[in-house]
């Protein structure tokens, strides 16, 4: 993948967009016919990413034509456009290989000391489960599993469940199985503002 064909697949898209006779639809490979809805588990691609996808499988087929500026140029190009996505600093986005890659990072190296707790939301996906299990086991600490009331919703469990014993909130932006929303924001305040033991 080089970044000028990023660029040219972007603008292809904006095009694709800005012509009236396309439908969205055709953006992606989601034939007539058919309604697609899970955005929450895994969201339909663009045909733009499938192709960024291929030319990234292909030039690793032969690392020695890719320009050694691009090992970071790009890694960096994408911290910056996933931050101004989520209205957050590149500093704060990290490239993993994958969630549960992600997730163990972070579990090898949070603080926790005994008797604190970790929560999570209830039927959560396994990636962000079993590293928290196991931390909690190794520091005897406490994995706290939140089910919402009924009525409730996730952000609602959330504040009743963080308190002066949380040391980590492992939480999703939405429910996998639903794509209920959790409000990050709120429930970032309410674990940075609980008093600590
Ligand atoms: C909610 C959710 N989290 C994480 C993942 C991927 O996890 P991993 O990258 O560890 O395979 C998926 C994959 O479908 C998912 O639906």
């Amino acid at each position: 993948m080089t970044l000028e064909s990023t660029q040219d697949t972007s603008q292809l898209d904006k095009a694709l967009l800005q012509n009236s006779s396309q439908s969205r639809r055709s953006l992606f490979e989601i034939p007539e016919g058919v309604t697609y809805l899970n955005c929450a588990n895994m969201a339909p691609q663009l045909r733009s990413i499938t192709a960024m996808g291929i030319d990234a499988v292909r030039a690793k087929a032969t690392p020695w034509t890719i320009p050694f500026s691009q090992w970071f140029s790009q890694p960096e190009e994408l911290r910056s456009l996933a931050a101004q996505v989520m209205g957050a600093d590149a500093d704060g986005v990290a490239v993993v290989p994958s969630v549960s890659y992600g997730i163990a990072t972070a579990a090898a190296n949070l603080p926790i000391a005994s008797g604190q707790s970790i929560v999570i939301l209830d039927r959560e996906f396994p990636s962000n489960v079993y590293a928290w299990r196991e931390l909690a086991k190794k520091k005897n600490g406490r994995l706290i599993t939140v089910v919402r009331e009924p009525g409730e919703n996730w952000t609602g469990a959330l504040l009743r469940a963080i308190d002066e014993t949380t040391a980590i909130v492992s939480i999703p932006q939405c429910h996998w199985t639903d794509g209920s929303k959790v409000d990050l924001e709120l429930v970032g305040d309410r674990a940075r503002a609980a008093p600590r033991w």
